[in-house]
C-alpha cells in the first residue's frame, strides 16, 4: 500500500490537546522574593505573558513532540558515499541533466540560508512559548546542516563553488524565487515589528504562511524532485540520498509551521484575507513556473517542466487543506505519485536501492 506520509492528519499524533491545565500552585510573590507561579493560560503563540524560560506547564505539547521527532532524523553529509556521483556527473549525465543538477543545488543552498535566518531571526524571537522556540532552535540547526549538505555535494563533485553560489544572483529565474521570498519575509524580520497591532499580526501570519506552506511546503518539498528523477534512473544516488534526509526535516518543518499558523489564527481570532492568499499563490506559481522552465529548459527522461508544475499545484492544494483554507488550484492531479514515497525512509521502501533506507538513528524512524 502506498503510504502518503506527507498527507498528515493534524488531528492525529502531533495534534494532541494540552495534557492538563496548570496546577493550582501557590500564586503571588513570596516573602523571600519569589514571583507568581506560571498560569498556562498566559502562554500564547505570540504576545504571551508567560515566562519564556519556563518549559512546563505545556500549552503546546505538540510542539515538544515535534522537537522529539526532529531528533530522530540525524545524519551528517560526510556519512554518505559520494564517489559514484562524481563518476555519474562527469561521465554519465547529459548536458541537460548537468544543468538541472547544478541549478537545483544553486537554488536550494541559498534557500536554506534564507530559511535559517527567517526562523532564527524573524520568527523564533516573536514566539512567546518556550516549547515553540525549542523546536525552532532545532530547525535553525537543521537548516544550517542542509546548507552544509549542499556545500558538501557541490565540493565533492568538483563544481566551481563561486560560480554555483552566484547563480541565484545572476540567473533571473532563480533570483525571482529568492527575491519573492525576501519581499514576503523581510518586513517581519524587524525586531520592532509590533504584533499587538492587528494589521501587523495579519502581515506576520501571512508571512509565516508563505514560509511554512509555500517556501518549505511546496517549493522545497517539490524542489528535490528533479534530482529524485535522476535517482530513479540510478544516477546521482548519493546526492539524492542526502536530499531524502533533508526532505524528512522539511516535512516536519512544514507540518510544524502549518500547526503554528492554525493555532495563531484561532488564538488571535484572525482570518487570512482571501485576496491576499490568492495573490500569494499566484506569485508563488509564477515564480515557480519561470524557475521550472529554466532548470528544465530541456526535458529529460521521466521529467519535464509541465510535470514539475502539475506537482506544484497538487502539493499546494494539499497544503491549503492542511491549513484549512481554500484549495488554490482545484482539480490539480498528482503527477508524481512516487514523490511522497521519498518523504518516507522506511526499510520496506528500498525501491531505489540506496543505503539511506538501511541507515537509522535510534531505530526510531516511525513517522506516521
Ligand atoms: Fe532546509
Ligand atoms: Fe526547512
Amino acid at each position: 500500500m502506498t503510504t502518503h506520509f506527507d498527507d498528515w492528519d493534524l488531528s492525529s499524533s502531533v495534534a494532541t490537546e494540552p495534557r492538563k491545565p496548570a496546577s493550582s500552585s501557590p500564586s503571588g510573590a513570596s516573602a523571600s522574593g519569589g514571583v507568581a507561579a506560571i498560569n498556562v493560560s498566559d502562554k500564547r503563540i505570540v504576545n504571551g505573558k508567560g515566562d519564556i524560560n519556563q518549559l512546563a506547564p505545556f500549552k503546546y505539547p505538540w510542539a515538544w513532540e515535534f522537537f522529539l521527532k526532529g531528533n530522530r532524523n540525524h545524519w551528517t553529509p560526510l556519512e554518505i558515499n559520494m564517489a559514484q556521483d562524481v563518476h555519474d556527473y562527469h561521465h554519465k549525465l547529459t548536458a541537460a541533466e548537468r544543468h538541472i543538477f547544478e541549478n537545483v543545488l544553486a537554488y536550494l543552498t541559498t534557500s536554506d540560508i534564507l530559511a535559517m535566518r527567517n526562523i532564527g531571526l524573524a520568527v523564533m524571537e516573536k514566539m512567546s512559548a518556550p516549547e515553540l522556540q525549542i523546536y525552532q532552535a532545532r530547525q535553525v540547526y537543521e537548516e544550517a546542516l542542509h546548507t552544509w549538505t549542499y556545500q558538501h555535494c557541490i565540493e565533492s563533485i568538483g563544481l566551481d563553488q563561486t560560480e554555483v553560489y552566484n547563480r541565484y544572483r545572476v540567473v533571473p529565474e532563480i533570483h525571482g524565487k529568492i527575491a519573492l521570498a525576501n519581499r514576503r519575509l523581510d518586513k517581519v524580520l524587524r525586531s520592532d515589528f509590533d504584533l499587538t497591532d492587528r494589521a501587523n499580526l495579519h502581515e506576520f501570519a501571512l508571512s509565516y504562511f508563505f514560509f511554512a506552506v509555500i517556501f518549505e511546503g511546496c517549493w522545497f518539498y517539490n524542489g528535490f524532485t528533479p534530482i529524485f528523477a535522476l535517482q530513479r534512473r540510478g544516477l546521482m544516488k548519493g546526492t539524492a540520498e542526502q536530499l531524502q534526509y533533508i526532505m524528512r526535516d522539511e516535512v516536519l518543518h512544514c507540518a510544524f509551521g502549518i500547526r503554528v499558523v492554525r493555532e495563531l489564527l484561532k488564538e488571535e481570532n484572525l482570518t487570512l484575507e482571501p485576496q491576499a492568499l490568492r495573490t500569494l499563490w499566484d506569485e508563488a506559481e509564477a515564480a515557480e513556473r519561470a524557475y521550472a522552465r529554466y532548470i528544465l529548459r530541456d526535458s529529460v527522461l521521466g521529467y519535464n517542466a509541465d510535470l514539475h508544475m502539475q506537482q506544484f499545484r497538487f502539493i499546494a492544494n494539499r497544503r491549503a487543506r492542511q491549513v484549512g483554507v481554500d484549495e488554490p488550484f482545484p482539480g490539480a492531479e498528482n503527477a508524481l505519485p512516487w514523490l511522497d514515497e521519498q518523504a518516507n525512509l522506511r526499510k520496506e521502501k528500498n525501491f531505489f536501492e540506496t543505503r539511506v533506507t538501511e541507515y537509522q538513528t535510534g531505530g526510531a524512524l516511525q513517522w506516521d
